[in-house]
């Protein structure tokens, strides 16, 4: 077909082919769209490693890129624990799961409930993964659980902290200091590897750990008898979840030295290694939230505009890449970590201060003594809900009681002639 065609464009010229000129009009701007939407798609994962026997934990799995990532773990072997939001018994995450069994072919899929906006539930699930006797197996975390909130939906957790904080920096340090031991005593030849998902936000961020302290962000309660005052609000400040992931990348590094500085009893060198990922901007249901600010007339802008984020934004598969990446790649094997990936090769951090020795010190102390003072008041709370339910269920059964005895007639003397 294509021969005869050529011969008559040669022959007669090219206005002879029917519709000649208006296909030569379209193909320059398909390719145009194939070029861009390849470039834009970024680097694919060449690493073919097969991952039977490796455990694997992930957050953030059951949505975008987290999703993306379990799935092709899941297909090449990995026993995934998927640290979630809901609890394992909830239908949609049952489905979820029985669906990612069916698809990977993979029945080593669980779930454990780990609600990143809650400090308690991430120490309820991770000291009851280090009480394990024997230790259990762990080669792999990753940690792709995060938020990024419009400005209306900017909010603080039970725990009275920024969501985004806590969500995307302060419940990933939790988790992994509760978890460091579990990483210790994994055997030295056991490839090991704990990976962060970053975002470039993190090099416009500014460190002012100030910005997150408990507290801030929160209206001020108008005094009694006072009307509600609209300037009487503390503003929450802005470039929090730059910040989150640029003290995620600063903890990663000192999480690094953290693991390094422990001598293992066998002498032999730490078999854990750090490495962050930058995934690219991905079409995740994250990112349209983002997009859209959390509103309707935003969902229908962002519809409208679909083409143009078909085009220039990942899709999830293609933001899993580096990812999937850092988590087969047989060279990160040895080394003492803390590299950056992004397109699925290694990259030079944009900001040398995500190495300060001094500023990571810092962050872990400033994180620590969040974490405890929140804790400490969140077990106080439930100390005291715990009373009143007591209490309450104590008052319950006493009228209970005296319902009961009041339907009875007669008094006692009485029922007992009877
Ligand atoms: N998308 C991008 O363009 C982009 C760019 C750079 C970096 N990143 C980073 O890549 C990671 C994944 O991004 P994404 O766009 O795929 O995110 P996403 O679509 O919003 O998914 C976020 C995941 O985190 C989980 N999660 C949120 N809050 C949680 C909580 N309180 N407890 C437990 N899990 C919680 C969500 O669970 P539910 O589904 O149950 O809510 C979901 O599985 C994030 O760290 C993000 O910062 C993304």
């Amino acid at each position: 077909m294509p021969v005869p065609l050529l011969s008559l464009a040669v022959q007669e010229g090219i206005s002879k082919i029917p519709y000649a000129w208006t296909v030569l009009r379209i193909v320059p701007w398909v390719l145009l769209v194939g070029v861009v939407k390849w470039y834009f798609g970024g680097a694919s994962n060449g690493s073919e490693r097969v991952l039977h026997s490796k455990v694997v934990m992930v957050t953030g799995g059951t949505s975008g890129i987290g999703a993306a990532v379990v799935q092709q773990l899941a297909s090449r072997g990995a026993q995934v624990i998927l640290l979630t939001k809901q609890s394992p018994s909830d239908i949609f995450l049952v489905e979820y799961i029985d669906d990612l069994r069916r698809i990977t072919g993979n029945q080593l899929i669980y779930a454990e409930q780990v609600d990143l906006t809650s400090l308690h539930s991430v120490r309820t699930f991770a000291t009851k993964w280090i009480d394990n006797v024997p230790p259990r197996r762990l080669d792999t975390i990753i940690l792709c659980g995060g938020t990024a909130e419009p400005a209306r939906a900017h909010g603080q957790t039970e725990d009275g902290i920024d969501r985004e904080w806590q969500v995307n920096y302060l419940a990933n340090y939790h988790l992994l200091s509760i978890l460091s031991p579990a990483l210790r005593v994994q055997p030295a030849h056991r490839d090991t590897r704990v990976i962060f998902a970053t975002c470039s936000s993190y090099i416009g961020a500014q460190f002012e750990l100030d910005n997150v302290k408990r507290g801030v962000g929160m209206a001020i309660p108008p005094k009694p008898g006072q009307p509600k005052n609209k300037n009487n609000s503390n503003k929450r400040p802005k470039g929090i979840y730059a910040l989150s992931k640029l003290a995620l990348m600063i903890f990663a590094q000192s999480f690094q030295r953290h693991l390094n500085s422990y001598e293992r009893p066998d002498k032999l060198p730490p078999c854990t290694r750090v490495l962050i990922v930058d995934p690219g901007q991905t079409r995740t249901p994250g990112m349209r939230r983002w997009l859209t600010g959390g509103s309707l007339w935003g969902l229908v802008l962002y519809l409208l505009t679909w083409p143009v984020w078909w085009l220039f934004l990942k899709s999830p598969h293609q933001g899993a890449q580096s990812i999937l990446y850092a988590a087969m790649e047989e060279r990160y094997q040895r080394g003492n970590g803390g590299w950056l990936i992004k397109e699925c090769r290694e990259v030079d951090c944009a900001r040398s201060d995500v190495r300060d020795d001094a500023l990571g010190k810092r962050l872990w102390e400033f994180s620590e003594k969040q974490i405890e003072e929140t804790e400490k008041e969140g077990a106080v709370k439930r100390a005291l809900e715990k009373k009143e339910a007591e209490q309450k269920a104590e008052t319950q059964t006493r009228k209970e009681t005296a319902s009961a005895k009041a339907q009875t007639t007669g008094s006692r003397r009485s029922r007992k002639n009877k």
